[in-house]
């Protein structure tokens, strides 16, 4: 069994093209789109942290300097603020803020995968546990904490997964189900990638996140290209699961792909509408746009 401490740390792949989302991410990277009034990438940051995640690594590439820029302090934007008197604007700018110290950035020069921009992080990371989260994959319902509170009893590797239609199972990596460990959490018995039509293990989807020992990094550094020719993050997984335990957490909550031009206004739609300031309206003007279709 791998060692078993706190998950510090979290790694935030985010040096992919974006190409689905064409031409919007030609200049601004796809995590910097917003939902609502927030980018993205903060939504999922903000996961990290109510999980007790202490340091953000994000493994960048070329034309993402922007989301290292979002992360920092805005001095003539908050003097601007003050001055205007616009107190609670800049409260809430503070509060998404990472503290001092508490984000790291390095780049994968190409995108060579995720699984190889995973190993990218390995000397931010080091000997200990990490959380994985794709930063197009928005949460609603917070998925990691559940996840830190499964890892914490049962240690190993935690992937989440939630349930998708049978029908769309062929596009997602799909776990088999074994033995209930409580807390939402069920032994995996087996990962398949993208499984042909009527052949899934399971209808429940591995859906962007992830609690990882530091035992990968050796895996990915000779790691042969997979699917896509990429490096991939599950057949390292897959090799992994050869000696160490990973189990599943079932997560209940909705998984918005934002990466996806669906996905993405899903996300949108679903946050506004949780939104005291914004939800009646937005009813009304969907109701109206409906009725007009
Ligand atoms: P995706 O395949 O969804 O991202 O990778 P992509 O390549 O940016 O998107 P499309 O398919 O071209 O539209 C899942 C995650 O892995 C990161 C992406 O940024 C995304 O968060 N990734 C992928 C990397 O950081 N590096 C890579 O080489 C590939």
């Amino acid at each position: 069994m791998a060692q078993q401490g706190k998950v510090r740390k979290a790694v935030f792949p985010v040096a992919g093209l974006g190409t689905r989302f064409l031409p919007a991410t030609k200049a601004i990277p796809k995590e910097m789109l917003t939902v609502v009034d927030k980018p993205v990438i903060q939504y999922v940051v903000d996961e990290a942290r109510a999980a007790g995640i202490e340091h953000f690594i994000f493994v960048t590439g070329r034309n993402k300097a922007v989301i290292e820029d979002h992360f920092d302090i805005q001095v003539e934007l908050y003097d601007t603020l003050r001055e205007r008197g616009k107190v609670d604007e800049l409260d809430n700018l503070k509060a998404l803020q990472p503290k001092p110290g508490q984000t790291s950035f390095t780049r994968q020069q190409e995108p060579l995968g995720l699984g190889h921009a995973v190993w990218c992080a390995r000397e931010l990371v080091g000997d200990e546990p990490f959380a994985l989260l794709l930063p197009d994959m928005v949460m609603q319902g917070g998925c990691l904490s559940g996840m830190v509170d499964l890892y914490g009893k049962v240690g190993g590797n935690i992937i989440s997964v939630e349930e998708v239609p049978e029908e769309e199972t062929h596009r997602y990596g799909i776990v088999g189900v074994g033995e209930d460990i409580g807390d939402d959490g069920f032994k995996i018995t087996e990962m398949v990638e993208k499984p042909a039509r009527g052949t899934a293990p399971s209808n429940l989807f591995i859906n962007g996140r992830y609690i990882l020992q530091p035992d990968i990094f050796s895996i990915l550094e000779t790691q042969e290209r997979g699917a896509g020719n990429e490096i991939q993050i599950t057949d390292a997984m897959l090799k992994l699961a050869e000696r160490q335990a990973f189990s599943a957490y079932h997560f209940r909550g909705n998984t918005f792909d934002c990466g996806s031009k669906q996905g993405f206004i899903k996300a949108n739609v679903s946050f506004a509408l949780t939104r005291d300031d914004i939800r009646a309206g937005v009813e009304d003007d969907l109701r109206r746009m409906l009725d007009k279709i």
